[in-house]
């Protein structure tokens, strides 16, 4: 049936209408705001490219989680930044890393029971080259590099469980190394981790949208780029396959990452896998649309709302994001 019978209009009118049959919501408590950890007391530093983000000593993170819970916000993902890094990424996986100094700190604190602590499991924020895994060079010709995936599987277990010990309610793997959940998982029940689960960004894409958050974390590849591991952008069935082996390794959730310019990436997971699937609206996405504020160039508020429906709309039941706070405030 089709005009005048038919008008698409009619239930537009009020708010009341729009709201009764919104097919969409935006929720708090589906939300995961980023921090990222620094030594230090009383350290708030804010990323040049990242107006609103800061580098956080423990303390002042503990701060931040207790606004977090006052604004109904799902949980934190935890970054750190070592005082110092190594070949070997000790600050990863070291007992007194800043990340597990920081768990213990928000572990303790009963009033933070409600968020998710959620622990980035990866070496590049620890690594001096700023790779995510175990780098081999030839002395001859050093531009020659390679990623070293197996070698690298011990350490990212290692790190996973030293993060669950300091009180980490999910590991999330993002190194992109092939069969690091395998790994994690089977290291995870060797230490009686067996109720940690999983997240794992499955599908991790190469991306130029990542360059705001190498300086919030300072883990830029000092030699080449990491496209001998992250995905290639233009896959969308590799990506399938990506989080298949993930699932079947034992992954509890997946994270598409980045968010905007990889909807259909998110909308194809969400037909093919019955998990739970997570977004991440990566530090340029962020950055991108704060410039256009900063300008006047976009309506802070609505730009920002849309942005993270249109994520939830592709199927992604949480969204990693650093507008986190504000949008729980509107919402
Ligand atoms: C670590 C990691 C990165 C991001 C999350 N985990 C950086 C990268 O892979 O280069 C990016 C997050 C963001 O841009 O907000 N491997």
């Amino acid at each position: 049936m089709n005009f005048p019978v038919t008008r698409m209009r009619r239930m537009r009118r009020t708010e009341s209408l729009r709201a009764l049959v919104r097919e969409t919501r935006l929720h708090p408590g589906a939300v995961i705001y980023p921090l990222f950890l620094c030594p230090g007391e009383g350290v708030r530093k804010e990323i040049g490219s990242m107006p609103g983000v800061f580098n956080l000593s423990v303390d002042e993170a503990v701060k931040e989680a207790e606004s977090c819970v006052e604004l109904g916000i799902g949980g934190l993902l935890l970054f750190g930044l070592p005082s110092e890094k190594d070949e070997q990424a000790t600050g990863a996986w070291s007992e007194d890393g800043i990340v597990q100094q920081g768990l213990r700190a928000l572990k303790s604190n009963r009033k933070l029971d409600s968020l998710v602590t959620i622990a980035d499991v990866c070496l590049c924020e620890y690594t001096s080259h700023g790779h995510c895994g175990i780098v081999a060079r030839d002395a001859a010709h050093p531009a020659d590099f390679h990623v070293e995936n197996d070698a690298s599987l011990e350490l990212l277990a290692r790190t996973a469980v030293s993060l669950a010990k300091a009180g980490a309610d999910v590991v999330a793997p993002s190194d992109m190394m092939d069969g690091r959940v395998q790994a994690i998982r089977s290291a995870l029940d060797d230490a009686r981790l067996e109720d940690t689960p999983i997240l794992s960004y499955a599908a991790k894409f190469a991306s130029a949208f990542y360059g705001p958050f190498r300086d919030a974390a300072d883990s830029a590849p000092q030699f080449g780029d990491r496209r001998s591991y992250q995905m290639d952008g233009a896959n969308l069935r590799e990506a399938m396959r990506e989080i298949d082996l993930d699932l079947a390794e034992g992954a509890d959730m997946i994270l598409m990452k980045p968010a905007l310019p990889y909807l259909d990436v998110i909308r194809a997971a969400r037909d093919e896998f019955g998990v739970p699937l997570g977004a991440y609206q990566v530090s340029g996405e962020y950055c991108m649309l704060q410039a256009a504020f900063a300008r006047g160039w976009l309506e802070p508020e609505r730009a920002m709302l849309e942005s993270l429906l249109s994520i939830r709309r592709a199927g992604a039941d949480f969204i990693v994001t650093y507008f986190a706070k504000e949008a729980a405030r509107l919402l």
